[in-house]
């Protein structure tokens, strides 16, 4: 199971394949997702410090582009598949 650490919340285990999004949320970290994970909004965005994941949808692409975000990613769009 992929291990997630979180500043201020430590580290906890996800299940394989899991929205990142939900796997925030369903350990205590208060996050929003006002779009319901559709890449349209933004509010679920987060900072990696460490081993953020390669692939990137082309909905997160977009909206990042769009928005004109840089150094954060939208954790609706990422899969946990890896620490
Ligand atoms: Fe809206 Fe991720 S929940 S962009």
């Amino acid at each position: 199971m992929p291990k997630l650490n979180v500043e201020g919340f430590g580290e906890f285990e996800v299940a394989e394949g899991k929205r990142l999004v939900l796997a925030l949320e369903e350990n205590g970290v208060d996050i929003l997702h006002a779009c319901g994970g559709n890449a349209r909004c933004t509010t679920c965005k987060v900072e990696f410090a460490a081993d953020e994941p390669e692939k990137m949808t082309a909905a997160e692409k977009d909206l990042l582009e769009a928005r004109g975000v840089e150094g954060a990613r939208l954790s609706c769009q990422i899969l946990c598949e890896g620490d």
